[in-house]
């Protein structure tokens, strides 16, 4: 294959720079430490504004299992998308108002959720989503603006308008993206441990060796596992926090719904120890857990719980 000796900026034409790939735009947004008065600030007003309980955790998405803002974002991008294929067609003027009333209508719920899941991040992860964040409230902005013109019968701008906040939005949409795939947040960080351990009993340690009610770290292969003895029963559970990834074993034992839980050090994310079962957010992933059995010799076996 021939390779170019030009150096870059010669490659991409005389005068002209080379297109930055959006994708260096965002990671340059993970390092803009100038956006940290803003975060911070933002940050410590929504974590007032949203005290952990039931209400914050339907925000975050417990109930459902998944984080509910993804699945809310639909309503507002899929009502301005239709409005402004609808603006192409003559006659759909009446539709296209009802479809941008109904979406931006729906960027209350899908700001929300988004806030809450804001509030509990890393600041790199916090400094795209700022900006997301930023690129979706001037859509809804623009989207308003456009309403007013079709109201006092200026369609033209009120397409342009309508138009403009789809490009903003879709943006927006990009560094959410970006901020999901790409800074995973969002996504279980807990490890997989269906690929990391093999199929069937393993052996741990031995019972003697673990202090009661007191939770530590072991490791099993490439997995670390928190290990919590009450007696002699032991409880084991994949020792990365499903949320960001955090050292559950360095949390506390607390009491929810009669169930001895560890609360994450990082977000205050709780999962029941036997079981994994989230009780409050950020987390909304089942932490995995094992099943575990005390040999006649004393020592600690398990496998993966199905
Ligand atoms: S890492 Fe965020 S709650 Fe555990």
């Amino acid at each position: 294959m021939r390779q170019s000796l030009l150096p870059p900026s010669r490659r991409a034409g005389k005068g002209r720079k080379a297109l930055a790939r959006p994708s260096v735009l965002a990671e340059r947004i993970e390092r803009a430490h100038s956006l940290d008065p803003v975060v911070h600030s933002l940050s410590d007003s929504v974590v007032r504004a949203l005290p952990a309980g039931p209400r914050t955790d339907a925000l975050h998405g417990v109930p459902f299992g998944q984080p509910a803002h993804p699945a809310l974002v639909r309503l507002p991008l899929g009502c301005w998308t239709s409005a402004v294929l609808l603006d192409l067609f003559r006659g759909t003027e009446r539709a296209s108002a009802v479809l941008i009333a109904a979406g931006v209508a729906g960027t209350a719920p899908a700001a929300a959720t988004g806030l809450a899941d804001w509030s509990a991040l890393h600041q790199d992860q916090q400094r795209v989503g700022l900006v997301h964040a930023i690129c979706q409230a001037g859509a809804a902005t623009l989207f308003l603006g456009s309403l007013a013109a079709r109201a006092g019968g200026r369609t033209g701008a009120g397409r342009a308008l309508s138009a403009s906040g789809l490009a903003l939005a879709s943006v927006g949409a990009y560094f959410g993206g970006h901020l999901a795939l790409r800074l995973g947040a969002g996504t279980s960080h807990a490890e997989q441990v269906s690929h990391l351990s093999g199929l069937g009993w393993h052996d741990l340690c031995d019972l003697s060796e673990l202090p009661d009610r007191r939770p530590v770290r072991r490791q099993l292969g490439y997995l670390s596992l928190l290990v919590y003895r009450q007696g002699s029963e032991v409880s084991v559970l994949s020792d990365r926090c499903s949320h960001l990834g955090g050292p559950l074993h360095q949390g506390r034992i607390v009491v929810e719904r009669g169930a001895a839980c560890v609360a994450c050090p990082w977000h205050g994310s709780t999962f029941v120890i036997a079981d994994g079962t989230v009780v409050h957010g950020p987390a909304t992933a089942r932490q995995p857990s094992f099943e575990t059995r005390v040999t006649a010799s004393g020592r600690i076996e398990l496998r993966p719980r199905p």
